[in-house]
């Protein structure tokens, strides 16, 4: 008899972002008057920038024609694109080979299928509060998960302890929810307990564009030694705004080896069978973002949510309210007012000041007072959004 994969069943009911849709989607729908607010999801508002649209255009233009046109591309992504990314990570000091870039279709899918090679008998060891693919997706896998305790103490920057053990770390940084990043110096001592325990890092870097702080590294290879021990995943989503468009990258060092199989050579071996890459027009405008021209105006939109990260923690400076993030990350990580439990301040903002934000309690224990705003709004939204809810807190 067919028996389904009963991890499944220790999931929460629904995804944490599926379940504040289905709750902002509700107050909506009873309340049509009312003009909601969003920043809850990461999801951008800015459109693609113009090298990234010109460049699918012209790739739109070449499929459309007998002589350029193109079906099955490679699985791991073509080499124009490899090699755009290979020359992005040379600026900051890493020397990648082609073949240890994998093209996909963004960070979350990476991070979850990457499992596929990692055996169900790893302990996998998790900050709290995290990006919850992380957890879900080892859930479903039936793994053991230890969590590192993230909070105000240690500026939401957990750090390793040798007392416990484990096979698989997750470590994401600048960080979401948080906005927290690690120094090299911290990364260090990750790369290290790593070694230590012949575990695996699993590092998303999926917000390094947003760094300002030039000491702070902006992939976890910049750590030496770190290619033995680490895989880093990216995406353009939040960069160059390909949420809905669809384009990230995953690092898989040829050195990095588990008792003495080379894990690039696994993953391609997954990718190739159950992947058949991104689409053309895709990787030539993900090709662009990598031009001279693409990161100036990625820097541009980038400086735009900038600004309004800035509008959110003055406005919660005037206030009082303890954050991290909105410096180096578009995420502002808040401790709710007076102690409140997260999902009461998720309902509180939605009912009052007509704001959606994330409750930190979907992200682990450790973020049950904490809440999540994004930065991806417009300048009018966000600054409309502080004053609502500064009037709210004044009731
Ligand atoms: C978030 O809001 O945490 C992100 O948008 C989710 C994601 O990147 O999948």
């Amino acid at each position: 008899m067919i028996k389904i994969n009963e991890n499944y069943l220790n999931l929460k009911e629904n995804y944490l972002f599926a379940e504040t849709a289905g709750r902002i989607n509700a107050f909506q729908k009873a309340n049509p008057d009312k003009k909601v607010i969003k920043m809850g999801i990461g999801d951008v508002t800015l459109p693609l920038c113009k090298a990234v649209t010109d460049a699918m255009t012209e790739a739109v233009a070449e499929m459309s024609e007998k002589e350029s046109f193109r079906g099955y591309g490679p699985e791991q992504g073509y080499e124009f694109l490899q090699s755009a990314i290979a020359d992005y990570y040379a600026g900051f000091g890493v020397k990648l080979e082609n073949n240890e870039i994998f093209v996909s279709d963004g960070a979350k899918s990476d991070l979850g299928n990457i499992l596929d090679i990692l055996s169900k008998d790893n302990k996998v060891l998790i900050p709290d509060p995290v990006y919850p693919v992380y957890v879900d997706t080892n859930i479903m896998d039936g793994r053991e998960i230890i969590f590192a305790d993230a909070n105000e103490e240690n500026c939401f920057l957990p750090m390793p302890d040798y007392d416990k053990d484990a096979d698989i770390i997750y470590l994401c940084s600048p960080n979401n929810p948080t906005g927290a990043a690690y120094s090299r110096d911290q990364l260090a001592e990750w790369v290290k307990y790593a070694k230590a325990k012949n575990a695996v890092i699993l590092f998303d870097s999926a917000y390094e564009c947003f760094i300002v702080d030039d000491n702070l590294p902006r992939s976890i290879f910049t750590v030496p030694g770190a290619k033995e021990c680490a895989i880093e995943f990216c995406s353009l989503s939040k960069t160059a705004g390909f949420t809905g468009t669809r384009c990230g990258y995953t690092v898989v060092p040829q050195e990095l080896e588990v008792s003495g199989v080379k894990l690039n050579k696994l993953w391609l071996r997954r990718q190739t069978t159950k992947f058949n890459g991104v689409s053309y027009i895709v990787q030539r405008g993900a090709q662009a973002v990598f031009s001279e021209e693409g990161q100036k105006q990625i820097k541009e939109n980038i400086g735009y949510y900038r600004k309004n990260a800035e509008i959110i923690t003055t406005a919660l400076d005037e206030l009082g309210i303890f954050y991290t993030g909105g410096k180096n990350s578009p995420y502002i990580w808040l401790k709710c007012p007076d102690g409140a439990d997260s999902w009461d301040f998720f309902d509180f903002l939605l009912k009052e000041a007509n704001v959606a934000g994330t409750p930190g309690a979907g992200f682990g224990e450790n973020g049950k007072n904490y809440f999540r705003l994004t930065a991806f709004s417009t300048h009018e939204n966000t600054a409309e959004a502080m004053e609502r809810l500064k009037a709210a807190l004044k009731k």
